[in-house]
């Protein structure tokens, strides 16, 4: 059963079904899960037929996610499955836009992930007026959670979810749960909009200084949910001290909300290698 007092929504991060019922029996509750292209590749018979060099069309490719998707969407039909278009350096936003509108037609509780690019948020100041619900993914700095927050202005609280990646963050040397505890900051003083979805979750500790933090929504690998709910599902005490180690701190930014987002400047050198590995991962699976 979940903690009494969590309030912070647990999600899987994996592309595999079996996985979503091996956390549901062990945590005895899931909120929700993530996928994109790489949790998709390493689905277990679509890895097998990668591996035999076995390619598929696009749109058998589709198909299959689908039932990637509608698998897990029928074991937690009232959590939120995120589903995420393909976009590579050239993808327009119209493009994603008409993905993401079907694929929130394959279930009824989808989450579209969007690049958080120039694209990405053109797609989704259309999304929300045809009423999707949505996660930007690949945030690497306050100013792209800024810009979200601004292109998604008059949303539903649980209609959108910002994906920061801490653990690639880290990965290059800066310490990526400050980039958490900073749009937190930034959004305090917003209406509440915007759930923060801490992803990219590589270590235990990095759920838990999350949870401590107050992130509305933690997704975390079959691993680090394993370890978690062993250990009988911790919360951070008053005690827990999260260690950085040697990582670099990410300065807080004062940015104004009220702004448009075609007024926030962002750039980082992870957007575009983000971007880049979704495309190939995918890009692999096909004819
Ligand atoms: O949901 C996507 C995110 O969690 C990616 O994680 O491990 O590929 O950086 P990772």
């Amino acid at each position: 059963m979940k903690p009494k007092n969590l309030q912070t929504k647990i999600f899987l991060d994996s592309g595999n079904p079996d996985e979503t019922k091996k956390v549901i029996e062990l945590l005895g509750f899931l909120d929700g899960q993530t996928t994109n292209p790489t949790l998709v590749s390493k689905n277990p018979e679509i890895a097998v037929r990668l591996k035999k060099g076995e390619k598929s069309t696009e749109s058998e490719l589709l198909t299959e996610y689908k039932n990637i998707v509608d698998e897990i969407s029928r074991l937690i039909p009232d959590g939120s499955v995120s589903i995420e278009v393909y976009a590579d350096d050239k993808t327009k936003a119209e493009e994603m836009l008409q993905q993401g509108k079907t694929m929130f037609s394959w279930i009824p509780n989808a989450h579209i992930k969007f690049p958080t690019t120039r694209e990405g948020l053109a797609a989704v100041e259309q999304a929300i007026k045809k009423g999707m619900r949505i996660n930007m993914t690949l945030c690497f700095t306050q100013e792209q959670a800024a810009a979200v927050y601004a292109a998604t202005r008059g949303c539903q609280k649980g209609d959108v979810f910002v994906s920061p990646f801490i653990g690639r963050l880290d990965d290059q040397g800066d310490n990526g749960m400050d980039l958490i505890a900073n749009i937190m900051k930034m959004y305090k003083v917003g209406d509440g909009h915007v759930e923060l979805l801490t992803a990219s979750v590589r270590k235990l500790d990095h759920l838990l200084y999350a949870l401590q933090l107050g992130s509305d929504i933690i997704t975390a690998s079959f691993q680090v949910l394993k370890e978690w709910g062993e250990g009988g599902m911790p919360l951070p005490g008053d005690d827990f001290i999260y260690d950085s180690g040697n990582l670099k701190p990410i300065l807080y930014k004062d940015i104004d909300l009220a702004k448009k987002w075609q007024e926030i400047a962002f750039s980082h050198e992870l957007i575009d290698k983000g971007i880049e590995q979704f495309s190939r991962d995918w890009n692999k699976l096909k004819q």
